[in-house]
């Protein structure tokens, strides 16, 4: 049978998320007929994060309803789904067992084999959905690629020879860029989760405003480290006294509130600069054909056009390829696609063999 009905769950952290792809195996396509997001973070503003016990307890009520959604969306009938597909990890343990217990209680029920998906993998693989948003084909002459992840968990740079063949380059050395952007947030008093609305306020302010470290951006290897990022954004503001740091400052007009869109907008520029110069440079190191970008940081339009830009420049014959938004924070259909490249390599196993490991790494599989 050369079409492949994948049903694909994904809940890490805070998205109660399920995707129904289809893949046609001689063709190497790929479709997402059915997507489904549910995201927390309305439960989640209250705490101003992720509180672990209730994200789990938050995806219990919505993952059937989402398994649901998607197959109706999909106009495919449970019975026809021919494999499964799961996060497995990296992520929070409770979260990941919600998805890991329903897919493998679908595949015993169904009689079909299951394939275990490491979450960074789906990130790093989303943006093969391009150039068409919901269909994914690896062209010949996209490899070696380099991908890089940046979400408010991880920030690694990965030199992928094929698809299922990655060598880990550099990592963060303490937070993640999202968790940077996320920090800095709280400081300006922005609602969770920190990185969009950070990004919406930079787009009012001037990025040359302040000059922020870039931390390790000439450092001879490819690790990065952005915690003193914020504690740069956060003794800017105590040296001047700031108003912004006392609730009162926050909600502040005029004055105020150009000086919280220069201050976001130059955190912006720094935490850019650094992630497209040391991608640039592995890039050129490992003469890649392709970079690809995912995690939810790749919904910065900054990052998005520095990246296109300096590609352009430095090495003008590479391909980019960008997730488009449905695909950038965490979600299904990355992983449905990451499990379809597993079932044409035949890496399949059955329920009984599949875990949750909340501290699962990127490894290559073939
Ligand atoms: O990939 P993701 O959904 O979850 C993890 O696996 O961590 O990434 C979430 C992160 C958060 O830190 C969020 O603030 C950040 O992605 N993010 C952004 C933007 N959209 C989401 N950061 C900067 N600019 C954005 N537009
Ligand atoms: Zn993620």
């Amino acid at each position: 049978m050369s079409q492949t009905n994948i049903l694909a769950i994904e809940t890490s952290a805070d998205e109660t998320s399920v995707a129904i792809g289809q893949g046609h195996a001689t063709k190497k396509t790929f479709r997402l007929l059915g997507h489904v997001v549910y995201s927390q973070i309305h439960v989640h503003r209250k705490t101003g994060g992720i509180v672990p016990e209730v994200a789990a307890r938050a995806h219990i009520p919505k993952i059937i309803p989402a398994v649901k959604l998607a197959l109706k969306k999909a106009k495919i009938r449970l019975q026809d789904i021919n494999a499964l597909a799961v996060t497995t990890g990296p992520g929070l343990i409770t979260s990941l067992m919600v998805g890991v217990d329903t897919a493998k209680t679908l595949a015993f029920a169904l009689g079909k084999p299951i394939i275990p998906i490491n979450h960074l993998e789906g990130h790093l693989l989303s943006a093969l959905f391009t150039p068409s948003p919901r269909e994914g084909r690896v062209g010949k002459g996209l490899f070696p690629a380099l991908g890089l992840i940046v979400s408010g968990g991880h920030t690694l740079l990965v030199f992928i020879k094929q698809i299922g063949h990655y060598k880990m380059l550099g990592q963060t050395l303490d937070d993640a860029a999202g968790e940077c952007f996320d920090k800095v947030a709280k400081l300006l008093g922005l609602p969770y989760p920190g990185g969009p609305a950070l990004a919406a306020l930079a787009r009012a302010g001037n990025p040359k405003a302040v000059d922020f470290p870039r931390p390790m951006i000439d450092s001879k290897n490819f690790n990065f480290s952005f915690a003193g990022l914020k504690t740069a954004v956060l003794y800017f503001l105590r040296d001047r006294g700031s108003p912004l740091l006392s609730p009162r400052g926050r909600g502040m007009k005029g004055e105020g509130f150009q000086l919280k869109a220069n201050i976001a907008a130059s955190a912006e520029q720094a935490i850019v600069d650094v992630l497209v110069a040391k991608t640039l440079r592995a890039a050129k190191e490992y003469r890649v054909k392709t970079v690809l970008l995912g995690g939810g940081v790749a919904a910065n339009q900054k990052l998005r056009q520095t990246l296109k830009i300096g590609l352009k420049q430095e090495i003008p014959t590479s391909n980019l390829r960008l997730p488009t938004s449905e695909l950038t924070t965490d979600n299904a259909g990355m992983i449905a696609l990451a499990a379809f490249y597993h079932y044409l390599a035949h890496d399949v196993t059955t329920f009984d063999k599949v875990k949750a490991n909340p501290n699962l790494e990127l490894r290559s599989w073939r």
